[in-house]
This record gives C-alpha cells, structure tokens and sequence, in this order.
C-alpha cells in the first residue's frame, strides 16, 4: 500500500521548507587574516583576525602542547569600511589575551561559534631584561613577489624569532582592487604573523584613504592607531614612527608636531637613569631613511632629507632630536636594496676606530633593509657612494637582529637571491649608551 497523495504532498512541503529553516541562524563567520601583536606587556598578547559577517571575538587558548584549550578570551570587533569604490565592509576582530607565562608557549584558536580558526602557537615574550630578544626585519613586502615569505615563515615556525619588525610597505596595496589585495596578503602573512607579534609602522604605500586600511588592520600598543609607539623588549627600548606624517600633509600637518612632540617625551623618559641603566639601547623604527645612496631621487637621495632635517625652515628634523638622547640604531626601508652605514652625523663619519668602526661609536647607526620583495622589484644604486656607504647589496632579503645584552648586539643580513646566505654582519658593541657615549 502506498502513501496517500495527501501525505506525499505534506512531505514535499516539508523538504521545501526545511533547508529554510536551517539558514535562519547566524550567517557563518570565518576567521581569517589572523595576526599577533604584543601590547608591550609579557603577560599578554593581542589577537587580530577579520570576518565578513558580524560575530563574537574570542580567543580559546592554552598551555601548549595541551590538548585542551581551557582559557577563553573575549574582545571586540569594529566595522571597517574601505575607501575604495564598492565601500567594501569586514569586521577586525580584537582580543587581548592575558595571565600568560612569560616565555611560555601557548597554542589558540580566534572566532566564535559561527566560525574558529585552526590552531595556532605562539610563545608569550620573556621578561624583565635579562634576556636576548631575536627579530627579522624587513620592509616593502608585497602579495606579488614576496621573495623573503617562505624562509621567515619556516624560521618562524622553527622559533627562531621573538618579534617580526615590517618597517613599512604592505601588499602593493593593502587599499588596492578594493582592498582585496589588502586581504589577500594578510592572508598569505598568516603564515609568520599568526605565530609571533607582527610589528608594524606605516609607509608610503599606506597612504589611501589616510592610512586607514593600514591604521584599521593592525593592533599596535598605544592609542595612535598603530602610527607611532614603543614598546620596552629585553635590554632594548624600541620606538616606532611615521615616516609619512613629514609628506602627506594634506591628512594633518599637525601630525607632525604631535608625532615629533610624542617622540621627544618618549625619548626623554626612556633616557631616566633608572631606565636608560636596565633597557640601554634605544633603537627607531620608521619606513623612509635619512640617508641611501640609491639611484631613484628619493627623500634620503637629497642633501636635506626632509626625515633628517624636518619640514623647511628646520622644523622636526629627527637627526637632530635622535642623536640629542642617543639613541643606538635606526632601521629603515623603503629603498628595495639593503645598506650599512658607518656611524654618521650630518654626513660625517664617526667610526669607533678604524679597526672597529661599530664598537663605542659617537653617533647612531643606520641599517635600510627593504627588499623582502614586492612587484616593483629591486632598486638599484648610484656608482660612486659617498664615504659614510659601508655596505650596499642589492638582492631580495631580510635582516636578523639578536640584542644579546646590555653591551652587544648582533646584525646579519640574509640572502634571498642566495639561497639564505648571511650576506653581511656586524657587532654593535657599546660600553655606553646615551649621549654621554658621544665623544
Ligand atoms: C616581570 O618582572 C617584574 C619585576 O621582577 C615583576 O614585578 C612582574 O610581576 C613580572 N611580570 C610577569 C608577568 O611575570
Ligand atoms: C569593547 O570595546 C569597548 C569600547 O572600546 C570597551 O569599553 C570594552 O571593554 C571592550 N570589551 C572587551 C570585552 O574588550
Ligand atoms: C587622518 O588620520 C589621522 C589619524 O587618525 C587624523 O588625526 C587626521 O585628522 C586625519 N586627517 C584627515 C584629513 O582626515
Ligand atoms: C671608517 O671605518 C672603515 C672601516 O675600517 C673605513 O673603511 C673608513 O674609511 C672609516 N671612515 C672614516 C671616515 O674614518
Ligand atoms: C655580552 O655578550 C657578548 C657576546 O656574546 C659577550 O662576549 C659578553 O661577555 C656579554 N657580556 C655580559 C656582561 O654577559
């Protein structure tokens, strides 16, 4: 006996409507784009992630290698909307993980119950200043070309790294094809940036729209929207800037002068006995250098660099303010090459000695490193540098930082078009730090 038509209808109506019901709940959310950011207390970590579909941001972690993730972490999302023509919208989810161990690893996973993440690790920064923190530093690295993304993320992955400095230059643009590239390469920088704090500053390429894919994306410490902070690492104070406040003044000329007065306090604070005598070195962070000896007419091609002499007549110039509380060590990018300088002030060479140009210098040290590779390729240099050149390479690449302690830190150049190969390195070696190390 068969069943009625009466019944077949009703079940007809039935598989109609049930898929419907199953779509009524919350829209699913994936996580992706996860990133790490230290806050600048070792206790804690933050985690950045984006969906497309509004959701809860929580973070469920643990001790690693736990199976179970018994903590659990909440934080907030904010609506961005890119400048570009479809007005493109995500939500950048932020969570502040805290209570951790310091040097501890831990594993996590971000989303919420519309979507999670896999699993990743990271280990929560050391302490006090007793210890030697380990960096790769790069800049310009876009989502064409990015010659350097494979080795990091292994070395990364092997643990090689307590911190990622990019100096500037995301995507080739983060803005770019409505801000789909922007996704794209936050995507692809998942493989470094979700296992160890992605430490950022703004450049020239951040521009669009005010900086706001750059300022909406990232989760620096401080209260500036990622443009300018410090944070204290080991023996090292590190101060991060904007290099783009001096040439994009249509966004805020103010911006110099609350950048440059921000610095000189943080300079100045970092420079108290008590403090100068535990985290000795000081060392900047910002895209566009003062000085390069490459072929293009950049800022750092002109005598008056306006990042080394400030806004005409003589306003805000940074040489000037880094030198007054010296500070150790600049790291630069923005030329696609990588260049050493002897220990230079207002063009002239203060080596140590002859024989150890790099151990107690009277001025600052400068290291360019921005060719982690990009679609623009590699930048090329002028013949005949002038005498404070020390080194020029012009392969894709990335640096390597160790601060070892109070006395020694460590710098190595790596490769790329070299399969790896340590290219050049240096000791900076300083008895003293502070202005009193100018003699
Ligand atoms: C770090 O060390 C300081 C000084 O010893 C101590 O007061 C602080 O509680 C420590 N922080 C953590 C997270 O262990
Ligand atoms: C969410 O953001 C608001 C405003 O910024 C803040 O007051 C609140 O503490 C945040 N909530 C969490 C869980 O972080
Ligand atoms: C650009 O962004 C900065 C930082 O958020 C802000 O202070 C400034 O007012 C903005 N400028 C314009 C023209 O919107
Ligand atoms: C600085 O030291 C280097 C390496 O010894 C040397 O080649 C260079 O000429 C020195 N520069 C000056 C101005 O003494
Ligand atoms: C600092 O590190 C250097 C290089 O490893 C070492 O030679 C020196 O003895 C260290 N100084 C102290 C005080 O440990």
């Amino acid at each position: 006996m068969g069943m009625g038509r009466g019944a077949r209808l009703l079940g007809f109506c039935l598989w109609l409507w049930l898929p419907r019901l199953r779509v009524q709940g919350p829209r699913p959310a994936q996580p992706e784009q996860v990133h790490l950011s230290y806050p600048g207390d070792p206790s804690s970590m933050v985690v950045t992630w984006t969906t497309f579909d509004p959701a809860e941001s929580l973070v469920l972690f643990g001790q690693a290698p736990g199976k179970a993730l018994p903590h659990k972490a909440s934080g907030n999302a904010t609506r961005f909307v890119d400048g570009g023509s479809l007005g493109r919208a995500m939500f950048i989810h932020r969570v502040t993980l805290r209570g951790l161990l310091p040097g501890q690893s831990y594993v996590y996973r971000c989303g919420s119950p519309w979507g999670w993440s896999q699993r990743y690790g990271f280990r929560a920064l050391q302490n006090g200043s007793s210890w030697s923190p380990r960096f790769a530093l790069f800049g310009d690295m876009g989502l064409e070309n990015p010659q350097s993304l494979s080795r990091l993320q292994r070395e990364t992955q092997q643990g090689w790294y307590d911190a990622v400095l990019h100096i500037g230059d995301f995507a080739y643009d983060l803005d770019s094809d409505n801000a789909l590239v922007g996704d794209a390469f936050m995507r692809k920088i998942e493989a470094v940036a979700a296992f160890v704090p992605y430490m950022t500053c703004p450049g020239n390429h951040e521009e669009k729209y005010n900086f706001s894919n750059y300022r909406s994306r990232f989760s620096m410490p401080g209260d500036t929207e990622s443009l300018w902070y410090s944070w204290d690492v080991g023996p090292a104070h590190l101060i991060t800037f904007s290099t783009e406040v001096y040439f994009f003044l249509d966004y805020g000329e103010q911006l110099v002068a609350k950048q440059f007065q921000w610095l000189e306090r943080d300079l100045q604070e970092a420079n108290q006995p008590a403090r100068r005598g535990e985290r000795p070195w000081i060392i900047t962070m910002g895209h566009r250098p003062m000085y390069c000896s490459n072929n293009d007419k950049d800022d750092c091609t002109q005598y008056e660099s306006i990042v080394r002499k400030g806004l005409k007549p003589n306003r805000y110039g940074l040489e000037d303010l880094f030198f007054k509380y010296g500070v150790d060590l600049m790291l630069w990018a923005h030329e696609h090459s990588y260049e050493r300088l002897w220990p230079v002030y207002n063009y002239k060479v203060y080596n140590g000695s002859t024989a150890a140009p790099y151990t107690n210098p009277s001025t600052p040290v400068h290291i360019i490193t921005g060719s982690a590779g990009c679609k623009e390729q590699l930048d090329p240099f002028i013949p005949d540098p002038r005498e404070w050149s020390a080194v020029r390479i012009e392969d894709y690449g990335y640096a390597r930082m160790q601060i070892v302690n109070m006395t020694h830190l460590w710098l190595e150049q790596v490769s790329d078009d070299q399969n790896g190969k340590v290219v050049d390195k240096i000791w900076l070696i300083k008895d003293r730090h502070g202005p009193r190390a100018w003699h």
